[in-house]
């Protein structure tokens, strides 16, 4: 079975993680989310899918290469331009022979994708859009469906007073590729905006597939913090990587620990981390591979990708740091704050309320202090 995977778009809403690396591949602990899809995708029963990319192309051919890794048959299908959702798939239709599933490259979700497939087939189905129940639909697009399930209407990020139903799409579809004569070729165009209306306008069967089935796109900041904590303490099906070295702490390589030092699961540690004496992690917590962790550090509830220094008596808490940034000792990073790639803070600073710092940041000692 063959799938679209979208993975174009600029990630902005993430930034500045996504400066230096596509949102599709930055790390959902300690392993690119792409190649944690594909995986999964693999399990349930789909052996051949089209990266349909366009910003930052040759972070994913170099990463994943044609897929045989990861055994999964993978073509990387680059865009001249961004041809938005519809446009991406339409552009890589030569290479589609049946029904496909196309997927939104930002989204974790545990789904049953088999299950998905043969409500498709039953009801005749020619588009059919994973749907899921949301507290808020504003921010989304909203969908309304039927007692058969059949799609009635589409609402764009509805106004408060034009919200007919909690049911979303959820970034999911399982498409006939016959439905893409409707999509002009070579141009920007999107599912969302296009083609659904169109679909509602031509009659063809458009179905809605509600469920219960953990939903999370990670592509806005505080979603990309809650979506680890989500795997950390178990709400997604998800296997971990390495050996659980004490309760929920798990280890994916080897580490040097100080003895004195306190983990509190659940807690992910990658290869080489080092970690200082008298240091706390406290879960839920990622730590990347070749970190080095300093005498009386606390991180808690917080993300770090590869090779970050963090010098002594720092205290990090709820906060991303993506690679290679370093750390001054006695400096606190909390309460939502992004430190992208590269950066360097002297000692003693203090970054809270949210603060993003762009790749390459130096701050001098106490350039933003207490
Ligand atoms: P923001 O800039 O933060 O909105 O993120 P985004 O650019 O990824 O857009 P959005 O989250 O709406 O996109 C949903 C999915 O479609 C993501 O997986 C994108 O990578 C993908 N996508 C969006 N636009 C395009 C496009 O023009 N071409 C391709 N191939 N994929 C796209």
């Amino acid at each position: 079975m063959k799938a679209v995977i979208l993975v174009g778009g600029l990630g902005t809403r993430l930034r500045p993680l996504t400066c230096n690396t596509p949102k599709p591949m930055i790390p959902l602990v300690n392993q690119p989310f792409m190649e944690y899809m594909l995986l999964s995708l693999r399990d349930q029963g789909i052996d051949e899918v089209i990266l349909a990319v366009q910003y930052l192309a040759d972070h994913f051919r170099s990463t994943l290469g044609d897929g045989s890794q990861l055994g999964i048959k993978l073509h990387i299908a680059e865009e001249p331009e961004p041809r938005g959702t519809a446009g991406a798939v339409k552009n890589v239709e030569h290479l589609l022979d049946g029904t496909t599933f196309v997927f939104n490259g930002d989204v974790l979700t545990d789904l049953d994708l088999q299950a998905m497939l043969a409500f498709h087939r039953e009801r005749g189905s020619k588009v059919t859009i994973s749907l899921t129940p949301v507290d808020d639909p504003t921010q989304y697009g909203l969908v309304e469906i039927d007692e058969t399930r059949r799609i009635k209407r589409f609402l764009e990020k509805p106004r408060a007073e034009d919200i007919t139903s909690n049911l979303i799409n959820a970034g999911t579809y399982v498409i006939e590729p016959e439905i893409f004569r409707y999509v002009p070729p070579d141009q920007f165009y999107m599912f969302e905006r296009g083609l659904f209306p169109v679909l509602m306008q031509t009659g063809d069967p458009v179905y809605g597939y509600p469920s219960r089935a953990y939903w999370n796109d990670i592509g806005r900041p505080q979603n990309y913090l809650d979506v680890h904590h989500d795997i950390l303490i178990g709400k997604v099906q998800y296997t971990f990587r390495g050996k659980e070295i004490a309760s929920r702490v798990w280890l994916e390589d080897t580490a040097d620990i100080h003895q004195s030092a306190q983990i509190v699961g659940p807690v992910v540690l990658g290869a080489g981390v080092r970690i200082g004496r008298g240091a706390s992690i406290i879960g839920p917590t990622v730590i990347g591979a070749h970190c080095t962790i300093g005498t009386d550090v606390t991180i808690e509830g917080s993300v770090l990708w590869d090779n970050n220094e963090i010098e002594e008596r720092c205290v990090l808490r709820s906060c991303v740091l993506g690679r290679g940034n370093h750390i001054g000792a006695h400096t606190l990073v909390s309460d939502g704050t992004i430190i992208s790639d590269g950066c360097s803070l002297g000692a003693e600073n203090r970054l809270e309320r949210g603060i993003k710092l762009w790749p390459g940041t130096t701050l001098k000692d106490q350039a933003i202090s207490f």
